[in-house]
């Protein structure tokens, strides 16, 4: 495993339509631990595939729950309801937190490492963390859609995506 270098916005990578994954093989394996190994360094709760340059539908995340760590390729959120405005933090945007409306429930479907298909419910936290990360596959960024945007270096705090 190894940790990898965070790009930063406004790197054009963090703007592609990254590629659906195809080839569920041992390289597939070694991005996800990397990823995982890279998001745990940078305190982060989520962390997607073009956020370490690699244009591909593939995101970690864990909000410290008792779920642990998910690991999931190409993700589609199949169902939303309720909504949640809160602050949110990205990885490649350093010192800058957001107010974003966000929906409250999901159920998101995509495979594992193997290309098994799963499924999984999450409201609060994990939901908005979840929709962060796709939309991360999407090229679009949280401050795209902030309500407000605010530098937090006085105040720092964890958390990031
Ligand atoms: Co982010």
């Amino acid at each position: 495993m190894s940790i990898r270098l965070i790009v930063k916005d406004p790197d054009p990578v963090l703007r592609e339509v990254a590629k659906e994954v195809t080839k569920f093989n041992a390289n597939l394996q070694k991005l996800l631990k990397d990823m995982a190994e890279t998001m745990y360094d940078a305190d982060g709760v989520g962390l997607a595939a073009p956020q370490i340059g690699i244009s591909k539908r593939v995101i970690v995340v864990d909000v410290g729950d008792e779920r642990g760590l998910i690991e999931m390729v190409n993700p589609v959120i199949v169902e939303q309801e309720g909504e949640q405005l809160g602050p949110e933090g990205c990885l490649s945007i350093p010192n800058l937190n957001g107010d974003v409306l966000r929906a409250d429930r999901i159920v998101v479907k995509g495979q594992d490492s193997s290309g098994q298909f799963f499924t999984v419910e999450a409201s609060g936290f994990l939901a908005r963390a979840f929709q962060h990360e796709v939309d991360h596959l999407n090229g679009i960024l949280f401050t795209d859609l902030a309500e407000n945007v605010y530098d937090i270096t006085e105040r720092p705090r964890k958390g990031g995506e």
